[in-house]
């Protein structure tokens, strides 16, 4: 006997409540709980007897991948989609999901397997003409423009392909259930006939979900833990730039990033995102240093610009973009209190250049000689890249992967680097290539701009 009882789930986080409640106790945001009925089965039927494996059994022990033809996002994803796999591809509407996902389509097709493509957002005549654009033209790739899922799930089971893409789980929805497309009830009941299918079948699946203003996979954040992969755009969709990064991933590690180019033909790999961060970049400005990031595996050169001017307020102001801001404050009461700097009178704006977010504090060393060369006018030698942790009493801390981050600066034609004191000892130094150690900031600024 099936019980109809209703619930109040927050739109944001998934948290359910038997009453309405004003803000979320989970994930603390106002008036997203919203009432959705949900069907409760009292069923007492005994549950069939499940089948179970020895861990060195052979079964299921040959791991399949599916190359995309796009080498960056193979990387990205560890050699390529696992069959069987489940993943979610979240961003902004408009940054270029749909279009990555179709060019994959093409690749998958041609090595011989079958791609089923549903939309819920656009015709099939849409989809062809951005196919015929895109030159996504393989006969294996079947199109359905669908939001039931009823249909969806009778399509799969007839068609019986390697791949399905659902673009975008917020739009399909279940007729067993009667809350809204997009609603939370619906995205996981959705998301969750999607996973019973796939690993029933062995089919890969990629789900794609649009992401909230303020960058939360709404809905989509919902499915994070049931999903073996989740793969997230970054960038702005006014520049042509875009950033694929691994949030989770099951079959491989996590945070590595491979970084596109929006254009008439779809997205481009870049090759060498730190040779495309570092483009145009001002040599000998006051005010601009380059760094090292780790982004999973991958050492990334970024530059770090910094403008620090007199504040004809008693307020100074204080703007970060790419870099956390809270950090930036830090780095600056720091330069003040240890290295002397009267920053208190000086508005200060700190970016990444390329529009890129970096969370790493390895960058701490960057950003600190940056607004210390703008400070004093006095450019950095820009053929020195600077990485190192600063903490609260200006010291400079250790960071991983030291040589590779040496290595990618000598790649791309840099002569010197200054890191932390701790990271020389055992570091392999390239030839002609100098690295000096720093143990507080005193020290690393005196190294880039003398007293
Ligand atoms: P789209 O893949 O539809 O975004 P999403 O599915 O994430 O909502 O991307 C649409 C944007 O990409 C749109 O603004 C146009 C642009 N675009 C190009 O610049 N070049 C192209 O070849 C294609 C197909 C799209
Ligand atoms: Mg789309």
């Amino acid at each position: 006997m099936a019980k109809i009882k209703s619930l109040y789930i927050c739109q944001e986080c998934g948290y359910q409540s038997a009453k309405w409640l004003g803000r979320c106790p989970t994930c603390k945001q106002y008036n997203t709980m919203q009432e959705e009925v949900v069907e409760k089965t009292n069923s007492l039927k005994k549950p069939p007897a499940a089948k179970v494996y020895s861990l060195d059994s052979p079964e299921g022990s040959e791991e399949g991948r599916m190359s995309t033809g796009i080498s960056e996002l193979d990387r990205v994803l560890n050699g390529g989609i696992v069959e069987g796999s489940l993943a979610l591809v979240g961003g902004d509407p408009g940054i270029g999901k749909s279009t990555l996902l179709l060019q994959i389509c093409q690749n998958i097709g041609e090595s011989g397997r079958k791609v089923l493509y549903v939309s819920g957002e656009e015709s099939v005549r849409q989809i062809r003409i951005r196919a015929t654009r895109l030159k996504v033209k393989s006969p294996n790739i079947f199109l359905l423009a669908e939001t039931s899922m009823d249909i969806v799930e009778e399509t799969i089971r007839e068609l019986r392909p390697n791949l399905v893409i659902m673009d975008s789980i917020q739009t399909v929805y279940s007729e067993s259930l009667p809350s809204a497309p997009g609603s939370v009830t619906q995205v996981r009941e959705s998301a969750s006939i999607l996973m019973r299918l796939g690993k029933g079948l062995d089919i890969s699946i990629i789900i794609v979900g649009h992401v909230t203003k303020d960058g939360a996979l709404a809905g989509p954040r919902v499915l994070e833990h049931m999903v073996d992969t989740v793969l997230y755009f970054e960038g702005e969709r006014r520049e042509s730039y875009r950033i694929i990064r691994a949030v989770k991933n099951r079959f491989g590690g996590t945070n590595e990033i491979a970084v596109f180019e929006m254009g008439d033909m779809g997205l481009k790999e870049i090759l060498n995102p730190s040779e495309y961060m570092l483009a145009g970049r001002p040599l000998g400005a006051p005010g601009s240093v380059v760094t090292c990031s780790m982004e999973g595996s991958r050492p990334l050169l970024a530059e770090v610009q910094a403008l620090v001017s007199y504040t004809s307020f008693g307020n100074p102001r204080r703007v970060s973009t790419g870099i956390d801001f809270n950090r930036m404050v830090m780095l600056m009461a720091v330069l003040e209190k240890r290295a002397g700097l009267k920053l208190s009178q000086y508005d200060s704006y700190v970016n990444l250049a390329g529009g890129i977010r970096i969370a790493e504090p390895a960058l701490d060393g960057a950003v600190i000689a940056a607004v210390a060369s703008s400070f004093r006018n006095k450019p950095v030698d820009p053929q020195t890249i600077i990485f190192g942790e600063v903490g609260l009493t200006g010291e400079v801390r250790a960071v991983n992967s030291a040589e590779k981050r040496v290595l990618e600066a000598k790649k791309l034609g840099f002569t010197q680097c200054v890191l932390p004191q701790a990271n020389l000892e055992g570091l392999r130094k390239p030839e002609g290539f100098r690295v000096l150690g720093a143990a507080n900031i005193n020290e690393l600024l005196e190294s880039v701009m003398g007293r």
